[in-house]
């Protein structure tokens, strides 16, 4: 990497120059940078001056010639990657635009069922066949890890006409699969290679945590440099090797397809800025911040009714699909407490101030990025020692049907079918049998529990009644709790 180009923030720098120029704005946006309008009274003039469209000077998000186009080569330089397209939707567009620009209608493509609602939709747009591979389970912790390389083979044993592979690198909750060996595998089969880093915007930056997809060979990875290098919500990125298995051209036509021709420059400029800032400075800041985990993680595992994992996770045999682990994910098991990921999550936002990543029945999760300090750590630390000391040996261990949670849900139709099927809406509890006709999951993460065209089962209706009462937040296209969508006419 060049690090005196990578000083460089060519959005940032004719952002702020623009900003200053005494324009009279007969163009849009309508706050027309008025120091004075509502908009910047609310929020700040400076961040309003900012809030610019596209011109020449500014380039354009959907055909960069200019400062884009330079910012782009740049971030694919600090991403190992052969290209970079700048996202203003989040890694859900990064997602899309991946599965568009590799599959065709009814093109298989191979995914792990513990993946983020975008795949699904996605598979939905493209006209994809799914073909879900299980990844690993850790019914300790009950969560999902990675893939294992010899599931890959399987499957690919089975399906040799597949398209593409889709791979998590890391899960929400850190796991890295073995995925060097995965792309060889892939590759070797005419399979392209998907990587879906949402979480692991990160990883290129320190030796220590798992390798990132692109300098790995992977063919598309996208990442949410919003998630963990400090860029504002919604900014990403979409990554390309060329490797002969995925058309360049394609991919910038496909993101066009979706994406807004009037991109903020706020959302592109903080790209240009937490780039260059990870570039330069990733490798000292996360030197001193996975220090700061690993200690802080050692303390947490010395409290009564806590574990966490930690880098003895890691099994380089590949016998539980935990290749690699990114220690800034703190997973921690609560239920030894007596109370469920739930009940601690809440506690810890209306009795600690601290708001959790996730919750889970048995863990919940919380995530370090590059605005987190050491105070911040301690603060988190202290509150799971005194939640320890206040719930410890006084009730039973929280214990829940976890092996349900992971049973493979049966596809009947493909889910493009039957989104586009009639469907009509019925209560969950009469559910059973019914074939689905919409996404369900519970967010965050975001792991649809049941998805256009796979069976309801009395597992389902059990595992959904379950989420209800404990008040998770439901993301379904019927916004009535308790009723879910099923294909056919209404009666
Ligand atoms: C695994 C995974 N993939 C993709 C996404 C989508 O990312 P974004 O929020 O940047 O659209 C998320 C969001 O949480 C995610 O958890």
């Amino acid at each position: 990497m060049n690090y005196e180009r990578q000083k460089l923030t060519p959005i940032y720098t004719a952002l702020s120059k623009y900003k200053e120029e005494p324009i009279v704005h007969f163009d849009v946006p309508g706050h027309k940078k008025n120091k004075n309008s509502f908009i910047a009274k609310a929020l700040g003039a400076d961040l309003v001056s900012l809030d610019a469209n596209s011109t020449k000077e500014l380039d354009m998000l959907s055909h960069p010639v200019g400062i884009i186009a330079e910012a782009e080569d740049l971030l694919a330089e600090a991403y190992d990657a052969d290209d970079a397209f700048m996202l203003v939707n989040g890694s859900t567009s990064g997602v899309l635009a991946m599965i568009l620009s590799a599959c065709s209608p009814k093109d298989k493509i191979i995914i792990p069922r513990n993946v983020h609602k975008s795949v699904i939709n996605a598979i939905i747009l493209a006209g994809a066949t799914p073909i879900f591979i299980q990844p690993e389970i850790d019914y300790d912790y009950g969560i999902a890890n990675g893939i294992k390389v010899d599931a890959v083979k399987e499957t690919i044993k089975a399906h040799p006409d597949a398209k593409a592979l889709f791979v998590i690198n890391p899960t929400y909750f850190g796991v890295a699969s073995d995925l060097r060996k995965i792309i060889k595998i892939c590759h070797r089969h005419n399979i392209a290679v998907l990587v879906d880093e949402a979480h692991g915007a990160h990883l290129p930056f320190h030796p220590n945590l798992p390798d990132c997809a692109m300098k790995l060979g992977a063919d598309l990875s996208t990442a949410s440099l919003h998630k963990t290098i400090g860029s504002l919500t919604q900014s990403s990125a979409l990554f390309h090797n060329d490797n002969g298995f995925i058309d360049i051209d394609k991919v910038r036509m496909t993101i066009n397809l979706m994406q807004t021709t009037s991109a903020s420059y706020l959302l592109l400029s903080s790209m240009d800025l937490a780039r260059s800032n990870i570039a330069l400075k990733g490798k000292k800041i996360f030197t001193s911040l996975l220090k700061k985990c690993s200690e802080a993680k050692a303390k947490l595992s010395q409290l009564p009714g806590i574990s966490v994992i930690t880098e003895d996770y890691i099994d380089e045999a590949d016998e539980n699909g935990v290749y690699d682990f990114d220690e800034t994910k703190f997973v921690v098991k609560v239920n030894e407490l007596g109370l469920s990921g739930f009940q601690v999550y809440t506690i810890f936002k209306n009795e600690y101030n601290i708001q959790l990543e996730l919750a889970e029945s048995y863990v919940v999760l919380a995530v370090v990025g590059v605005g987190d300090t050491d105070e911040s750590i301690d603060k988190l630390v202290d509150a799971f020692t005194d939640i320890s000391k206040r719930f410890y040996g006084k009730q039973e261990p929280y214990v829940t049907h976890i092996a349900d949670f992971f049973e493979k849900p049966k596809t009947i139709v493909l889910p493009r079918d039957a989104y586009f099927s009639p469907k009509h809406p019925v209560r969950i509890d009469d559910a059973l049998g019914e074939i689905c006709g919409e996404s369900i999951m519970i967010y965050p993460p975001g792991i649809p529990l049941i998805i256009p065209g796979e069976l309801i089962t009395e597992k389902i209706i059990a595992n959904y009644n379950y989420y209800l009462r404990q008040n998770c937040v439901f993301m379904n296209d019927d916004n009535e709790t308790g009723i879910i969508q099923v294909l056919g006419e209404s009666q």
